[in-house]
């Protein structure tokens, strides 16, 4: 049985998406067969930022409902070798119940070392998947909205994962963070979502442009730098945080 990886916001735009391709790759560089699963339906990111888009026959929704077979419906990435991708279907109203999309997620983490999952800031889904993940990641931009948004996910996410859920606090941008909170000490945004801290992301405008490019060769900015710390750090590895403090 693959590892289960889920990342998810309690706020939208925080960097989820980005998060769980960079995860993928990352993963996949280090030889593992990588599933990144797109939950996100009616938006579709994992496809386009995986280059898989021109390829897509069939989605999350087909194969929940049997119209094809599991290994019809995940897509070899062009630009990531070792990446998988599970589209989400096209539309929102043809998300599959919570229970046929957790029966797919369990079947799939049989065939591949890692499942990453990308699960939208909003969605239910995340509690009922939460019982089958190794790992849950949730993504916080710095700022008291989605500082608040992300511990009412922590919140409610302690009845539905045994394990701890950990902290990426996405977009970090110095000069932001002073004018928001009156200090770069990032304590009040760990201590305010209540959730152990995996890494800080900055923002990284290179990194965004990466999304277009798709380039493998191209996207490893800073941004991509410490989204794959924050994965090393889900795998054990022990890689210190250089945290600034007032
Ligand atoms: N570290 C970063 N620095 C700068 N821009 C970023 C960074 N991470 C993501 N972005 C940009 O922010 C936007 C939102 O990113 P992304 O789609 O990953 O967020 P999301 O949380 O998945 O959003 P949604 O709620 O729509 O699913 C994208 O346009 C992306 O280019
Ligand atoms: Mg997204």
């Amino acid at each position: 049985m693959g590892k289960i990886v889920i990342l998810t916001s309690g706020k939208g735009g925080a960097g989820v998406s980005c998060a769980a391709a960079v995860f993928a790759a990352e993963l996949a560089e280090t030889g593992r067969r990588v599933l990144l699963m797109d939950l996100a339906a009616g938006l579709r990111t994992q496809d386009f930022l995986t280059a898989a888009d021109e390829l897509l026959l069939y989605d999350l929704a087909d194969a929940a409902a049997g119209r094809c077979t599991l290994q019809d419906v995940w897509y070899a990435s062009p630009a990531y070798e070792g990446v998988w991708v599970l589209p989400a279907p096209g539309k929102k109203d043809e998300m599959p119940s919570a229970a046929q999309t957790v029966d797919l997620l369990r079947r799939c983490a049989q065939c591949f070392d890692h499942v990453v999952v990308d699960c939208p800031a909003g969605s239910n889904l995340l509690f009922e998947l939460a019982g089958a993940a190794d790992d849950v990641a949730i993504c916080c931009t710095p700022d008291p909205m989605s500082v608040r948004a992300c511990a009412a996910v922590r919140e409610e996410l302690a009845e539905a994962f045994a394990g701890e859920a950990r902290l990426i606090i996405s977009k970090f941008n110095e000069e932001e963070m002073l004018a928001v909170w009156n200090t770069n000490d990032l304590d009040g945004v760990i201590d305010g979502v209540g959730l152990r801290l995996l890494g800080v992301v900055p923002r990284d405008t290179a990194f965004a442009r990466w999304i277009a490019a798709r380039d493998q060769r191209v996207c490893k900015t800073a941004a991509w730098g410490a989204l794959g710390r924050c994965c090393a750090r889900l795998r054990g590895e022990t890689i210190p945080l250089s945290l600034k403090r007032s």
